[in-house]
């Protein structure tokens, strides 16, 4: 039992037509507007046009479980400490003064939106995103979960080597009485061969059926115990090799569930452990860059109406890289290359040191600047109808771009990205920029994966209504696409783009959350500032 301090009332009231509140519910009214476009015989035909939706939101926040695979690494054990640093209010000395514990680098508890503007003065007045609807406190997570590694946390946490020695200290104790992780799941195959050593808490035999329903009997015992009304089940586990998509294996939701059945080789761990999550009817989401969401694994969750979201946390060079390419591309400038290079030392990096695991990590990190190049076909010719599948001309033009990523032990947790843009400018110019970005990163990495999990956990709260056609409001889709900020390689609903630009996905989530409260999304026009 944790001390759940006391939370503000929620704090806003939208006085309009379009919102109206309840005990139970805020409900609002919002049209989405947007345009067909028909190109035609050198002409653009664009139709505008709008549609109108409701969205009810349940006020009531979630009693609220994380569930972390991995939670002894480097990632889970930093998340536990901090969350209980922030929620017994543990400071700290370091050798430059006493720190508090804080959620920076958090989107929803560090940022904030533009509501609108003081009447009068004309001054903009933002708020914390985290205020916008009713969303759960870090501080109230309950925590738990499995690792391949039964170290207990506190000294899991100290063999990751990324806090401060004073906050290991004190915060020991309370990071103790979480216990070691449960067993997991390892099949050998799917991380890489220098991680056997750590695997010394697992769930014993060979059939993924009895592992599946094993998990699943941890989640509900997790609900239970801890009187919990949601689970968000998150892997930031080790990073997989990808799995094979094998037809009458994992293609079908009927065919995952027959291949865990039969102990299929091509069945990964995480992918137990999202099936375990969807069958529960618990959100799951995946940190690392695997496939784990192999297309069965989508079908079920759409069966089952359970929400997942994924793939690979975004906390540096990726994260840069989708603001700067874009940045490039939008102000006319052509990256001709974007070559990357990192190097870190922790056990993620031993793990990546493989190549079957750094594979799914190239990929991962490989596909950011696709939409923005795909958005300007001023600078980059569009892919040729009819050229021979697999050359330059039948992809279209695109930046060659590299990724590169070493295991150097010695600089630990502390991830080391140079990134080179190599780009042509007016008239035949060229221009190089070399950006150096050194980061702790599981520090970087922990506020995202409790922005995802509140998130999650908000969006499983909010329905919709084609107010023309359906009378009920019915839960959003599975795919959980509005995470996409948070991810390298967003999981979006199949066939429907991804979006990697980090402008548009931040605009995305923040027009989302003002629509449910029955606010337009933000204009940077400021009319009023450019009239008389
Ligand atoms: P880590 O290696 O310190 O922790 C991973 C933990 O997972 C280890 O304790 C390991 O024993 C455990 N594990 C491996 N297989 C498991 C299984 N089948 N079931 C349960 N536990 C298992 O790595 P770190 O730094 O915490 O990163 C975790 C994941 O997050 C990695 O896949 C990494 O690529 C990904 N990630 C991390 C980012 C960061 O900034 N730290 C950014 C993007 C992704």
């Amino acid at each position: 039992v944790h001390p759940t301090a006391a939370r503000r009332p929620y704090p806003i009231v939208v006085q309009s037509e379009n919102t109206s509140y309840s005990d139970e519910y805020i409900t609002s009214k919002f049209t989405n507007r947007g345009a067909d476009v028909v190109a035609s015989d050198g002409q653009f035909i664009v139709k505008p046009t709008s549609k109108p939706y409701e969205f009810q939101t349940a006020r009531k926040v979630s009693k609220t479980g994380l569930m972390l695979i991995g939670m002894g690494g480097n990632n889970g054990t930093t998340l536990c400490a901090t969350v209980l640093a922030n929620r017994h209010n543990i400071s700290w000395h370091t050798k430059s003064g006493v720190q508090q514990p804080n959620y920076i680098g958090s989107v929803l508890r560090a940022s904030t939106v533009r509501l609108g503007t003081e009447p009068g003065t004309g001054k903009d007045v933002h708020i914390p995103i985290s205020d916008v609807l009713p969303m759960v406190h870090p501080n109230d997570l309950v925590l738990g979960g499995w690792d391949i590694s039964g170290l207990p946390m506190d000294k899991a946490m100290h063999r990751a080597e990324v806090l401060d020695w004073d906050l290991q200290r004190q915060v020991a104790p309370h990071i103790a009485a979480l216990g070691s992780p449960l067993p997991s799941i390892y099949y050998p195959d799917f991380i890489a061969a220098n991680q056997e050593a750590r695997a010394d808490n697992v769930i014993p035999g060979k059939d993924k059926q009895k592992h599946l329903e094993r998990i699943r009997s941890d989640i509900r015992k997790f609900k239970a115990d801890n009187q919990l009304d949601r689970v968000v089940v998150f892997w930031t586990a080790n990073t997989e090799r990808y799995s094979e998509i094998i037809p009458g294996v994992n293609d079908t939701a009927d065919n995952i569930l027959a291949a865990i059945k039969s102990s299929h080789s091509e069945v990964s761990p995480s992918t137990v452990f999202a099936v375990a999550a969807i069958l529960e009817g618990e959100p799951f989401v995946n940190g690392a860059p695997q496939n784990t969401f192999v297309p069965g694994v989508i079908e079920l969750a759409e069966r089952q109406k359970s929400f997942i979201g994924g793939d690979d946390l975004k906390s540096g060079q990726t994260k840069l890289k989708s603001v700067f390419a874009e940045f490039l591309v939008n102000a006319g400038i052509k990256p001709l290359s974007i070559a990357s290079y990192n190097h870190l030392g922790n056990n993620d990096g031993h793990n990546l040191s493989a190549e079957p695991q750094f594979k799914s990590k190239e990929i991962s990190k490989s596909s950011v600047v696709d939409d923005m190049v795909a958005a300007n076909r001023l600078l980059f010719k569009s892919p040729e109808e009819g050229a021979v599948k697999g050359t330059k001309a039948a992809k279209g033009e695109h930046p060659d771009h590299i990724v590169v990523i070493k295991y150097v032990p010695a600089v630990g947790d502390s991830k080391r990205a140079i990134d080179e843009y190599y780009s042509e400018i007016f008239c035949g110019g060229r221009s190089t920029i070399n950006i150096f970005n050194e980061c702790e990163d599981s520090l970087l990495a922990t506020p995202l994966i409790l922005d995802l999990t509140i998130l999650t956990e908000l969006l499983t709260r909010v329905q919709y209504r084609d107010a023309s056609t359906q009378a009920e409001f019915s839960p959003l889709y599975p795919v959980l696409s509005l995470l996409s900020y948070m991810l390298k390689a967003p999981l979006v609903k199949p066939g429907t783009d991804v979006v990697n630009s980090l402008n548009r996905q931040r605009n995305a989530l923040e027009s989302f959350l003002k629509a449910c409260i029955g606010l337009e999304s933000n204009s940077d026009l400021l009319l009023e500032t450019r009239i008389w």
